[in-house]
């Protein structure tokens, strides 16, 4: 029977698992630890590692993973640059992704986070709890006719941008490999410089990669339309958190929303509620007003937990059947 070690397991991991696992019979061990060098020794007599967003999947880990019998990696999530994928061809361990599950998960959370910054439900939600009824630093603009700029316009910056063309929004888009479906919806691909220009909401969708890693650097942050609001759903690296910090102080940018953070493998995915919070980066951003940040859960939806489990646990059988697998990364 194959055995699969799963690392960074929480309760309702467990549960779309058990459900989606019902057809395979699969002997799942749910380890609630990340992966890691010192966790790595749990896949002790494991077939492959199941691992999430912020696990460690480093030429070490890997090699620790290989040298105990690991034959894959099944990654429960659409993004891999967490996986060293030139050492796991080496060590030959197969790893395997869930590359679309409900993109339309994440771009309505882009929306949650863009309406909440926009209009501050979040500040009125809680000032009407405590009574006061002042209007005073809630005020918003309309998005209906403003000009929303997507950086990566694949499965979800696609979803985000039938959205925002339904609210009425102008949709300018950047990627290398530009979409038919985007200019159907009336968006305009442009230069990243115009993007940025232009814009008075951007949003990020693109991968991280060595090319786009501090792709809102200052000098982007600069190029901004003076008050445009900056929306990452993507990888928390996109941004240089600093140079956003002084943006923001600067009164440059007009506010952050934020579903990831560069730091985030130390915070999310825990409760921190009794803890003295070391990063003083992350902490710094917490008491802007204009700062709104979620802890990684665009992808929090029942339909796609249920799409992820199924998929990954297919992936497995895939990959123990020997046969072709679409989902592989190291080919
Ligand atoms: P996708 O692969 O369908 O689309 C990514 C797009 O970015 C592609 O069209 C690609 O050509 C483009 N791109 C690549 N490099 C670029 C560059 N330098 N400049 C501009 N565009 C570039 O991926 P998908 O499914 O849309 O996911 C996007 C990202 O969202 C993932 O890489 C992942 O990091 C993140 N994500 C976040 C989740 C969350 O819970 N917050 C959940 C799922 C994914």
């Amino acid at each position: 029977m194959t055995h699969i070690a799963m690392f960074s397991a929480q309760p309702y991991d467990r549960r779309f698992f058990e459900a989606a696992n019902a057809r395979h019979g699969f002997q799942i061990g749910y380890h609630e630890v990340a992966l890691n060098a010192e966790s790595a020794v749990l896949a002790h007599g494991a077939d492959g590692v199941c691992a999430f967003v912020n696990d460690t999947l480093d030429a070490t880990v890997l090699a620790a993973l290989a040298a105990q019998g690991v034959g894959f990696v099944a990654m429960r999530c659409a993004g891999f640059n967490n996986v060293d994928i030139e050492a796991a061809a080496r060590l030959g361990i197969a790893v395997v992704r869930v590359p679309a599950y409900s993109p339309e998960a994440v771009a309505e959370h882009a929306l949650a986070l863009l309406l909440t910054l926009n209009r501050r439900t979040h500040r009125a939600y809680n000032r009407v709890r405590e009574g006061n009824f002042m209007l005073e630093g809630l005020l918003g603009m309309t998005l209906h006719g403003k000009t929303v700029g997507l950086i990566g316009t694949g499965r979800i910056g696609l979803a985000t941008a039938r959205i925002f063309a339904g609210l009425g929004c102008r949709l300018l888009g950047e990627d290398r490999y530009p979409s038919e479906a985007f200019t159907t919806l009336g968006g305009e691909y442009v230069s990243r410089r115009r993007l940025l220009a232009e814009s008075d909401v951007i949003s990020l969708h693109c991968p991280l990669t060595d090319d786009t890693r501090y792709l809102i650097d200052a000098e982007a942050l600069a190029t901004m339309k003076p008050g445009a609001l900056l929306l990452n759903t993507s990888r928390g690296a996109l941004i240089d958190t600093r140079a956003v910090i002084d943006a923001l102080k600067a009164r440059r940018l007009g506010g952050l929303a934020i579903d990831v953070y560069e730091q985030e493998t130390s915070l999310f995915f825990r409760d921190h509620s009794g803890d003295i919070i070391d990063d003083d980066v992350f902490q710094r951003l917490v008491t802007f007003p204009n700062v709104l940040i979620t802890g990684h859960q665009g992808f929090f939806t029942q339909e796609a937990l249920a799409e992820i489990a199924e998929v990954t646990l297919g992936n497995v059988a895939c990959l123990q059947r020997g046969a072709p697998c679409a989902n592989r990364v190291d080919d």
